[in-house]
């Protein structure tokens, strides 16, 4: 579904990425794991059209994306939801659902949003409190739902533990889950790496902007270079 081809980002003389060459197929959760300045969001941010690719190329079912704008690749069905989640705190969470809907032409946005409040129940309870109340969280949750009220193809998640409790982590870990089993691909950052390679298909390991390792969650977990880096063992 998603092809990365050699693909090199950076800012100004600063070089990120280097060619970086990855693939997630349809269906599957794949994560990229990797060292706080490792270029992550970067190749995130290169794959949503919101980072200049200086090198290489990005494909969508096949077809060349990296010329797109990142709303013309939100219609094609992929969509990022950014480090530190970025929600509209003034809105309500009702009103931060809606404008996630925005690129679709039809109006059929109450039954997505439904959709949402089934994977997020606190969502509806809180639905017309402002988003900026809610905690880590409810507004982590808010802002997957946002996504998914674009009826995305491809989930692209920027750290969705990112100063969660770990036990709020695992049920945004297993809402991930059930939105994969309902036809939606994932593509994954983060920096729980124990937590996240036992539930993933495969990942790989950017370091300093290059792929160095990949593999199946489980033979990443049993990978001494990564248990030695990552794990803590
Ligand atoms: N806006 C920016 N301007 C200059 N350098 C940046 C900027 N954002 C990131 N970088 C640099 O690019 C590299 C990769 O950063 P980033 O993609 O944010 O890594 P990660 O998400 O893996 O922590 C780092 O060396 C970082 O300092
Ligand atoms: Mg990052």
């Amino acid at each position: 579904m998603l092809k990365v081809d050699q693909l090199a980002s950076g800012y100004g003389r600063i070089k990120a990425l280097h060619q970086v060459s990855l693939e997630v197929k349809r269906g599957e959760i794949v994560a990229l794991v990797g060292a706080n300045g490792a270029g992550k969001t970067t190749l995130l941010k290169a794959i949503a059209g919101v980072q200049p690719v200086a090198q290489g190329r990005i494909f969508l079912d096949a077809a060349p994306i990296e010329k797109l704008l990142p709303h013309q690749r939100v219609k094609l069905g992929l969509v990022l939801v950014p480090e530190g989640r970025q929600i509209f705190a003034p809105l309500t969470v009702e009103d931060n659902l809606r404008v996630g809907a925005w690129t679709r032409a039809d109006d059929r946005s109450d039954g997505d949003l439904e959709r949402v409040f089934s994977y997020f129940p606190v969502l509806k309870e809180f639905r017309a409190r402002l988003a900026g109340s809610l905690s880590g969280g409810q507004q982590q949750m808010l802002a997957v739902g946002r996504a998914l009220m674009s009826r995305p193809k491809m989930l692209l998640l920027d750290e969705p533990s990112m100063g969660l409790a770990p036990l709020v982590f695992k049920q945004i870990i297993s809402v991930l889950e059930s939105i994969r089993q309902s036809g939606v691909t994932i593509f994954v950052v983060e920096q729980n790496v124990n937590a996240v390679l036992k539930i993933v298909d495969r990942a790989y390991v950017l370091e300093m902007g290059k792929i160095t390792l990949q593999g199946t969650g489980n033979e990443l977990l049993a990978d001494t270079r990564v248990q030695a880096a990552y794990l803590g063992v």
